[in-house]
């Protein structure tokens, strides 16, 4: 199955949703105002993968919290490959030290944006190709 279309009109702000894409689990949040704004204070510097991930966009973009997101107007939406960079178990959610995704494996911290912060995974979460083809649908590869 080459893509996935996914209807996200019951995601209100602070919800997720998982749903599995060649054969892999791919996150979908609508992140709240404060998520977005924690992400948004964060120093590139202070960043272990400075580095974007997002396949929709330049390879080599900065890992911005807008660049992590669906971009410009839809900056709640992050879209995420669920999948540990360390050795691939998969994060639970609105957890660890950063309130983003913390995977229990090894104890891998991720942001508010699936950016790496601490721990032992090099990279941020993956983001896949995806669009939204109406307000509401988004098409995953
Ligand atoms: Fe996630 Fe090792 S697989 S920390």
């Amino acid at each position: 199955l080459a893509s996935i279309e996914v209807d996200v009109s019951a995601l209100e702000p602070g919800m997720s949703l998982t749903v599995k894409w060649r054969g892999k689990p791919v996150f979908i949040r609508n992140r709240t105002e404060q998520e977005i704004e924690e992400a948004t204070g964060v120093e590139l510097a202070e960043l272990k993968d400075p580095i974007a991930r997002n396949a929709n966009i330049d390879g080599a973009a900065p890992a911005t919290d807008l660049a992590r997101s669906a971009g410009e107007g839809k900056e709640n939406w992050i879209v995420m490959i669920g999948s540990c960079t360390h050795l691939g178990c998969v994060p639970l959610g609105q957890a660890g030290d950063f309130g983003g995704w913390f995977c229990p494996c090894h104890g891998s911290h991720y942001d508010t944006a699936g950016r790496i912060r601490k721990g032992p995974a090099p990279q941020n979460l993956a983001i896949p190709t995806f669009a939204f083809t109406s307000d509401t649908v988004i098409q995953i590869g």
